[in-house]
């Protein structure tokens, strides 16, 4: 599993309550790098553009309601294996159903408003990045401690 990059968003709920910083905290912590962010209000092109895959879900319209309804947080984030390692970090889709330890279920007990999305796949994440962010949004940049959060003497980071 190599380098990742995948598309995280803090969705509505996670904004209104004021849980943005706990939660991007939890990703720092492990040692995802941000590489991209935006504070944004999507439009319902674009919530309905990403959530297309759902289209024929009585849930669907519902959840483009909850997307665009107030600002989002939208985040990149880069690591070895980053996708499956947020997909992880989130937890279970539904809050009543998330193990304790992840994000969905330590903030939140509702099914619908959840908190937070991320990338399923490496497709969705090039798909999703693309989607939110403009060229030149995403920033490669040098971390100071990139040799203390990965063991940099091989080939790859470990
Ligand atoms: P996400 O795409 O937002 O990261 O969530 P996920 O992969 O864990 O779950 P997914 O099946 O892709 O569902 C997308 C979002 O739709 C809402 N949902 N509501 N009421 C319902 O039965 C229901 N099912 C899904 C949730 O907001 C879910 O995150
Ligand atoms: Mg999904």
């Amino acid at each position: 599993m190599g380098m990742e990059q995948t598309l995280i968003i803090l969705k509505p709920d996670a904004v209104q309550r004021g849980l943005m910083g706990r939660i991007l905290s939890r990703f720092e912590d492990k040692g995802l790098k941000v590489i991209g962010s935006k504070f944004t209000q999507i439009s319902a092109d674009v919530a309905a553009t990403h959530y297309a895959d759902h289209k024929e879900r009585p849930f669907y319209a519902g959840l483009v309601d909850f997307m665009t309804k107030s600002p989002v947080l939208v985040l990149a984030l880069e690591g070895v294996g980053a996708i499956t390692i947020c997909r992880s970090m989130m937890g279970a889709t539904f809050g009543s159903q998330a193990a304790t330890g992840t994000i969905r279920g330590d903030f939140g007990v509702s099914n619908s408003f959840n908190l937070i999305h991320g990338s399923d796949s490496p497709e969705a994440a090039s798909k999703e990045l693309a989607l939110f962010f403009n060229d030149g949004e995403i920033i490669a940049w040098d971390r100071a401690n990139e040799g203390w959060v990965y063991d940099l003497s091989g080939d790859e980071p470990e």
